[in-house]
């Protein structure tokens, strides 16, 4: 199955915090692979813009260096790579000061979508929306584009949103949660919304629970000093793991429209309850025999921010009355996994009588790594030995099934930068989305800083603490082995 590409229209973006991380590993690789596919023309301008001075030259040399190391297979391409670096000009400029405006200014001359990607922290948010305006650079239909953290509470992102906001209009603000990008996590609505299978059943009726799970093994590693600051809490689940609760909770929008999604989003996050004390659990990973502790990686000996969180959470409303929704996320955990598990109710009564076995439907979407699904079903064992139950998977690959284009799923931010060119907000936060999931997060946070509840250590490898296991063993269930 070949990938369709719509070409989108000429643009000319300005990509601020050009020489930084995110620039190098993700926004120009996957710009340069939307080129490769041919979605944008030789007329479109890309301008690096960063504190140091560089010419144009050294900074496509730079990021022929970053492409060669983050997207090497595409990087094979060289005569596309250079004529893809062709369209990159650079600009040193001053984000708090006036130098460097003025020759943006000139550089930008087409009547066409002008984008403006704020590759850099929060802090400089303002000034450079600012700036853009002071200068005349930004104009009537242009578009910005953040990132993360939007603030590491309700004030501070009230602040940030308020801030944008004396410049730019909220349909011009674009906030990245990178998760939207992702192809799997689109799939969560073709799957739910695309099929009369599902829906029938997605209630309190039929659900016993939902466990949203985004487990990694890496550490903080070069990160410690922003994430100690921060926790899973803020930094995987106000955000990312919020994103998937809505798409999996949300009613139907009634048309896949930014507002009509949004919209549905805001009111699952509005509905959510707040968190008991005795629903959270918080972890921290001690040393392992491949690498540090936590805390030497934050270098705070102190630490008692989380590196690990899981949570019951409920959403208050006709939908999903009572159902939990178990949510966890950490480093150094056992295996690498973003998966959704609904597990259905057990049918009401079994024909078969209680010692043929009973069981319970479960549908296991894996949105990373290996893309799929699995539905668990109950069939008869085979054989003589009469009517007993077991469960087998019904299992679907997606790279399998859509053959090769599913085993490329392009990255988040293709999807996402052509997007903003495309002006299509759908898979962007808005920003009283933003603030509603802030208000249901600053509570808990509140609350264990008020407790001074210490996390419990775990060790690297495992599925985290023992604790989080006690989480659901006391509701009678089990969480769904991490596995890779
Ligand atoms: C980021 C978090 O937003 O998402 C990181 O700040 C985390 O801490 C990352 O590692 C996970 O993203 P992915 O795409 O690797 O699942």
């Amino acid at each position: 199955m070949v990938a369709r590409v719509i070409p989108v229209d000429p643009f000319e973006l300005v990509v601020f915090g050009a020489s930084g991380d995110l620039a190098r590993r993700k926004i120009f690789p996957s710009l340069f692979r939307r080129y490769l596919a041919g979605q944008f023309p030789n007329t479109a301008r890309i301008i690096g813009a960063a504190r140091s001075e560089m010419d144009a030259a050294s900074f496509q040399e730079f990021i022929k260096a970053a492409i060669d190391e983050f997207s090497p297979g595409a990087a094979q391409n060289t005569k596309q790579l250079s004529a893809f670096l062709k369209l990159l000009d650079y600009v040193a400029i001053d984000a708090r000061g006036d130098g460097g405006w003025a020759e943006l200014k000139a550089m930008l001359k087409g009547e066409c979508v002008r984008a403006f990607y704020f590759s850099v922290g929060p802090g400089l948010f303002s000034d450079l929306a600012e700036r853009l305006y002071k200068h005349q650079i930004a104009t009537a239909n242009c578009r910005v584009v953040i990132e993360k953290p939007f603030g590491r509470d309700l004030e501070s992102a009230q602040n940030l949103n308020r801030g944008l906001a004396q410049y730019f209009s909220e349909d011009q603000i674009y906030r990245i949660d990178h998760y939207l990008g992702k192809e799997t996590v689109q799939n969560l609505m073709a799957v739910r919304f695309g099929n009369l299978l599902f829906e029938p059943l997605w209630n309190a009726q039929f659900v016993d629970h939902i466990q949203i799970t985004v487990a990694e093994t890496v550490g903080v590693g070069g990160r410690g000093g922003y994430y100690d600051k921060s926790g899973a809490m803020r930094d995987m689940v106000q955000n990312h793991l919020m994103q998937l609760l809505c798409l999996i909770a949300m009613e139907p929008p009634s048309k896949f429209d930014p507002d009509a999604v949004r919209d549905e989003k805001l009111k699952v996050i509005r509905a959510l309850e707040p968190v008991e004390p005795e629903d959270i659990v918080r972890g921290q990973y001690r040393a392992g025999d491949d690498g540090a502790s936590y805390r030497e990686e934050a270098e705070n000996a102190q630490s008692t921010t989380e590196s690990f969180i899981a949570l019951k959470a409920h959403i208050a409303n006709w939908r999903w009355n009572g159902i939990p929704f178990y949510l966890r996320t950490g480093k150094r955990l056992r295996a690498r996994v973003s998966e959704i598990v609904v597990v259905f109710k057990e049918p009401p009564h079994s024909i078969f009588g209680v010692d043929a076995g009973r069981s319970a439907n479960i549908l296991t979407i894996r949105l990373q790594p290996d893309e799929g699904m699995t539905l668990q079903v109950t069939i008869k064992e085979p054989g003589p030995g009469g009517m007993r139950l077991i469960e087998v998977p019904l299992d679907m690959s997606f790279a399998e099934a859509l053959g090769e284009t599913g085993a490329e799923m392009p990255d988040a931010y293709e999807r996402l930068i052509m997007d903003v060119i495309r002006g299509n907000q759908t898979l962007f936060m808005r920003g009283d989305e933003v603030e509603a999931a802030w208000a249901w997060t600053d509570p808990i946070v509140a609350g264990w800083e008020k407790r001074r509840d210490v996390p419990q250590l775990y060790h690297p490898g495992t599925n985290g603490p023992e604790d989080s296991l006690m989480l659901l063993h006391r509701d009678g269930r089990r969480w769904r082995d991490l596995e890779a």
